[in-house]
């Protein structure tokens, strides 16, 4: 698929249509760039290159089908086919004809082309997608005659437009489809859930590995217990799901077999417990439901419990990861800020020589848990802003911000 890409986007001349090695992009939520850039190192591509909201990177084949069964952090994996300023539907149409369409897809193929971002010409991104869509079946038509079908639910063939506001637009196919934080283990809803990428960045820049017990007192959904334990298994996050690549005419079957099986080889039982607790009954009902469809049941104790009776389930140390309710989505501030100063007290008092890591949404609530941030990180929940917070709860640890 590389070389016809290859050949799409330069024509044979300029880049030899066996280019084993091709820029490719894996894009992620802002606050997550430098933890998915580690994650791509450890993959062993070449060029990362941490962007907003992306990283750069260089691959062949078999990076795009590792890239998309192993990363924890992304939300897709891209191929680049071109970019550049456009500031009208000319140019929009002058920039997808520049991709040779027939070396990517035939007639008998179907397409989408999902757009994101914002353009002053295209308020309407369904437009966008319009032009797009009308350059790719000009090409095809006029090569064999007919024109390839567009399919929302099931195409052949994904492709991907960002717009900016500056005019700089980028095409590009995609190689994942439904985004990588739909890991394919439950339907997607319920009150309030983390993302999958975002509560594995958590865990990443928290540094957990699985080496060290880890507590989740306000599991929700339990997307932090199947996430940790995904990575304490040391589990490709991808494995119960299917991908855009495989509807490629060129996609390898046999290469992507090689590239699970090798995937998978590093699977271990989880090394130390991981504990999940919710006040709310159905809360650990939804968590143990969500264990059990990742087969990560068997590594993660649940527990209904307040969290304002919160006590180590082992003797000290290990790290805690919270996402507390806020204002924003379920209940309301001043209600809550009783609940955080509560939950910071008990932290204090008997969790300690544990690490905290707590996400919140709302800078009034963050003050009141009253305990010292070591480190705090922004993130973004959807289009939530949230801060990460760590607490090193030492012992004698009183100090309020
Ligand atoms: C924002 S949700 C957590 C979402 C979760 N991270 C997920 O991915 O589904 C907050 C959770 O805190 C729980 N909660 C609220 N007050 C609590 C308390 N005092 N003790 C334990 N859990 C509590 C709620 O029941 C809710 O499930």
């Amino acid at each position: 698929m590389l070389a016809s890409i290859a050949k799409a986007v330069y024509g044979s001349g300029v880049i030899g249509t066996d280019a084993s090695s091709w820029p490719l992009v894996a894009t992620c939520s802002r606050g997550l760039e430098e933890v998915l850039g580690n994650e791509l190192r450890a993959l062993d591509v070449e060029s990362v290159a941490p962007g907003r909201g992306m990283v750069g990177f260089s691959g062949d084949l078999s990076s795009v089908y590792n890239a998309n069964l192993r990363l924890r952090t992304a939300m897709r994996v891209l191929i680049p086919l071109a970019r550049g300023a456009v500031q009208s539907r000319e140019d929009l149409y002058q920039l997808s004809s520049s991709v040779s369409w027939p070396e990517l897809m035939t007639s008998d193929q179907s397409l989408v082309v999902e757009v994101a971002g914002r353009h002053r010409t295209f308020r309407n991104l369904n437009f966008a997608a319009q032009v797009v869509k009308d350059a790719v079946v000009d090409k095809i038509r006029a090569k064999d005659g007919r024109r390839p079908s567009v399919d929302r639910e099931n195409p052949d063939i994904r492709l991907h437009l960002h717009v900016s506001e500056r005019g700089i637009t980028s095409l590009s196919l995609d190689s994942t489809g439904e985004p990588l934080s739909h890991r394919g283990y439950r339907p997607r809803g319920g009150p309030a859930p983390l993302s999958e990428t975002l509560a594995a960045g958590i865990l990443l820049l928290a540094g957990y590995d699985g080496s060290e017990p880890l507590l989740d007192p306000m599991c929700g959904t339990g997307t932090f217990a199947v996430e940790a334990s995904l990575i304490a298994t040391q589990t490709p996050p991808g494995l119960h799901r299917q991908f855009a690549f495989e509807n490629w005419l060129s996609h390898r079957q046999t290469l992507l077999e090689e590239v699970t099986r090798e995937a998978r080889r590093g699977h271990r039982d989880a090394p130390q417990p991981i504990v999940a607790r919710d006040r709310d009954q159905r809360a650990v009902r939804a968590t143990q439901r969500n264990l059990k469809a990742a087969w990560m049941d068997r590594f993660v104790t649940t527990e209904v419990s307040d969290a304002l009776d919160l006590t180590l389930p082992w003797e000290s140390g290990g790290m805690i990861v919270a996402n507390p309710p806020y204002g924003k989505r379920i209940g309301d501030v001043k209600r809550l800020g009783r609940f955080y100063r509560g939950f910071g007290d008990r932290l204090k008092q008997h969790a300690t020589g544990a690490t905290a890591w707590v996400l919140c949404g709302e800078s009034q609530l963050a003050k009141q848990i009253g305990l010292r941030t070591s480190r705090r990180i922004q993130l973004f929940n959807g289009p939530i802003e949230c801060r990460l917070m760590r607490f090193d709860l030492w012992e004698g640890e009183k100090e309020r911000n």
